[in-house]
Order: structure tokens, then sequence, then C-alpha cells
């Protein structure tokens, strides 16, 4: 096994969280892949070709027990993390208020936020070893625009953006760097499941988003590059939201 900095990638069984760790693999790093869908996991696992320097971890990430096993199990197989990409999500329903009902509520606040407290809660040591850590964090243009019918994801996503300022301010003096990556609209089931085509024209770009684009950006904010970079949210939507 190398000694290349290793990063954890919550969600990383499909979608965003694949190419970001795709990316990472090909800049160089170990990436430690993590999902609650084990049989994903072990497509992307597989196209690493057998490397130590890739290992999957089948986690809820919004669930102490769990996250503290992997924590645990990450740290076994790679010793310590320099990155840390909170992608694992769960997207909006296109419920209207009236009809959401507070375990659906509780549900997004659990995947999409408190996920965010208990992974980095449980990597903080690790993060804070060499002065170089790195926090990256998937919010949503959501948060910014609103989404009638997903009251709960944008609340969500507004929150993701709140924390990471506050533990980017937290954790400035340990020189571990805290960013959002805000998307706008991505082609991956998560955005098939709402569709594309409505949405292609209110994108002045005039084009979906890769998943691709999405892994440029983390690749930039866990970089050494990015060491003056905190506490931002970096927008990457097409021009959708200026
Ligand atoms: N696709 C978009 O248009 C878009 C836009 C803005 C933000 N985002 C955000 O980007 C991130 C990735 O979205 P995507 O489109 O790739 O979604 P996706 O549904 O395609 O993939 C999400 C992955 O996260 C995993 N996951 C979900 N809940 C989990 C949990 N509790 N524990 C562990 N793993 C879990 C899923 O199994 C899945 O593999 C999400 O945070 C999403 O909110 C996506």
């Amino acid at each position: 096994m190398s000694d290349a900095p290793v990063a954890v990638v919550t969600g990383a069984g499909r979608g965003i969280g694949r190419a970001i760790a795709e990316r990472l693999v090909r800049d160089g790093w170990r990436v430690a892949l993590v999902d609650r869908d084990g049989a994903a996991l072990d497509e992307v696992r597989r196209l690493a070709d057998g490397s130590a320097d890739v290992a999957a971890f089948v986690a809820d990430v919004g669930d102490e027990a769990s996250v503290a096993r992997l924590a645990d199990a990450v740290r076994a197989t790679f010793g310590g993390v320099r990155a840390l990409v909170n992608n694992a999500g769960i997207g909006g329903t296109g419920t209207p208020l009236e009809e959401l009902t507070l375990d659906a509520w509780n549900e997004m606040l659990r995947v999409d936020l408190t996920s965010l407290f208990l992974v980095c809660r449980a990597f903080a040591p690790d993060l804070k070893a060499d002065g170089a850590g790195r926090v990256v964090n998937l919010g949503s243009i959501s948060a910014r625009t609103g989404v009638a019918g997903s009251a709960a994801y944008t609340a969500a996503k507004g929150g993701v953006e709140a924390f990471s300022r506050s533990l980017a301010r937290e954790w400035a003096p340990h020189r571990v760097t805290v960013n959002v990556v805000a998307p706008g609209v991505i082609d991956t089931d998560m955005a098939r499941r709402r569709g594309l085509d409505h949405q292609r024209a209110l994108i002045p770009w005039h084009r979906i988003g890769r998943p691709d684009d999405v892994a440029g950006a983390v690749a930039y904010l866990v970089s050494p590059e990015a060491e003056f970079m905190t506490g931002q949210v970096l927008h990457l939507n097409g021009g959708a939201a200026m």
C-alpha cells in the first residue's frame, strides 16, 4: 500500500460520489469508498482492480453506531485520513408541505444533515492530525433558490452551509478547511427521478451538469492549492443561479 493521503468519500456507490472517488484515485489519493448500498460499492470497487489503495465500507452515515464502526474500520485499513467528502444524501421528494410526514422530514435531516455532524465528529482527530485536513460537504443550489415540494431537502442543505461555516471557524486553528460544493442539476439517478428535460431550458449554459463537473471542484478543494479557501460555498450550476 502506498503512503498517499487518504480521502473518505461517502455515497461513493453511484452518481456524484462515484465520480469524486474515481477522480481522487486518478489524482493519487488512497480512497475509502462509503455507501449503504453494498452492491453498488462492489461495482465501484471492481474498477479499482484490486488496488490496495481503494477499500469499500458499507455504512449508514446518518446512524451514530454505524459511523463509529466506519471510523474504526477506515483507521484499521488506512491509518489516518486527510480529506472527508460528505456526499451521501437523499433527494427531495416533491411532497407538498401539508402532506409531508414528520417521519419523512426527520429522515431527510438525518441523512442529509445529521450525517455531517456524525461523520465530521468521528474523523475529527484524523483530520486535525497533520495540519492539512480537508472537509468538503455537498450542498445544493436549492438551498439558495428554494424548491416547491422540497422544504425538508432545502432546509437540510441550508443547514449544510451553516454547519460548514461554523466548523470552518472552529477548525481553522487546526488548519482544516471546510467548504461546500453546491451543484445545480447534475445527471444522476437522484436528478433523473425528478426529470431532466424541463430543467435544461433554465440553465444559461444549456446543458445538465455532469458528475465530473462536481468531481473537479472537489479535487481542487482537497488539494494543497486550496489551503487559503475555507468556509466557502462553491456553486456549480451552468449559471442557473447567479
Ligand atoms: N444530482 C443532483 O442534481 C444534485 C444537485 C445538488 C446536490 N446534489 C447532492 O449531491 C450528493 C450526491 O447526489 P447524487 O445525485 O449523486 O445522488 P444518488 O442518489 O445518485 O447517489 C447517492 C448515493 O448516496 C448513498 N446514500 C444515501 N443515503 C445514505 C446513507 N444514509 N448512508 C450511506 N450512503 C447513503 C446512496 O446509496 C447512493 O449511492 C447528494 O448530497 C445530493 O443532495 C445532487
